[in-house]
């Protein structure tokens, strides 16, 4: 499974990359609005730090617009992923993309049939917003199950980058059912590594440790 940071932060970015773990980044207006920068100079930063897909999202909402916005954020960089949101006007626009060759990233994808139809208009990837499906009471981890189910029937080859992931179980749940990527912030990412009897192994190993002749 390929592991993306759902961050506009250098430092996070450039942590997780020099690990050799780090496979892409998405962004999303909130994010970029957070990092206090100009959008297409942090991405173009993020872009030359990452060598995986870079998704960043158009906020026109009209289709000339989407369309103008698109190739201009596809034009900083060769990895950066144009990020479209999930309505008949974003999958009009993805289908032109997809034209013109410019990889996709379809958002805020919250049921199946969504993401369905964004398969069919040609999206690079699909990204189901498993926790904030999970805040209002559904199954977002069935999400995950019933996209893969429904790609595998027809073989399409849009790829499920689960997102919106809050904890490290969301994270396995996601693997063990298929999702092709997931996107992380960096604290849940942390959190991965985490497990008390590993640090307890751990001080004990150095410990005993002391006692060894070298
Ligand atoms: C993914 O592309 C989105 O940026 C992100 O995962 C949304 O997560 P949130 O629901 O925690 O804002």
């Amino acid at each position: 499974m390929n592991i993306f940071l759902d961050t506009a932060n250098i430092d996070e970015i450039k942590k997780v990359n020099e690990l050799g773990l780090l496979d892409g980044i998405t962004t999303n207006p909130s994010i970029i609005s957070k990092s206090g920068r100009k959008f297409t100079e942090v991405i173009k930063e993020i872009a030359s730090i990452v060598e995986g897909p870079v998704s960043a999202e158009v906020i026109a909402t009209d289709y000339e617009g989407m369309i103008k916005e698109g190739v201009e954020l596809a034009a900083i960089a060769d990895n950066v992923v144009v990020k479209v949101p999930l309505n008949m006007v974003g999958l009009k626009a993805v289908n032109e993309f997809t034209n013109r060759g410019i990889a996709t990233n379809v958002t805020l994808c919250f049921s199946a049939n969504q993401a369905l139809l964004a398969a069919k208009a040609g999206a690079t990837f699909i990204s189901p917003f498993l926790g904030r499906l999970d805040d209002v009471g559904q199954d977002g981890l069935e999400l995950i199950s019933e996209i893969r189910e429904m790609y595998d029937n027809y073989g399409y080859e849009t790829e499920i980058l689960a997102a919106s992931i809050r904890h490290p179980i969301h994270f396995k749940e996601v693997a063990l059912r298929g999702a092709d990527c997931v996107t992380l912030p960096y604290s849940v990412f942390a959190q991965l590594f985490q497990h008390p009897l590993t640090d307890l192994g751990l001080q004990k190993f150095i410990e005993d440790s002391k006692s060894i002749n070298w």
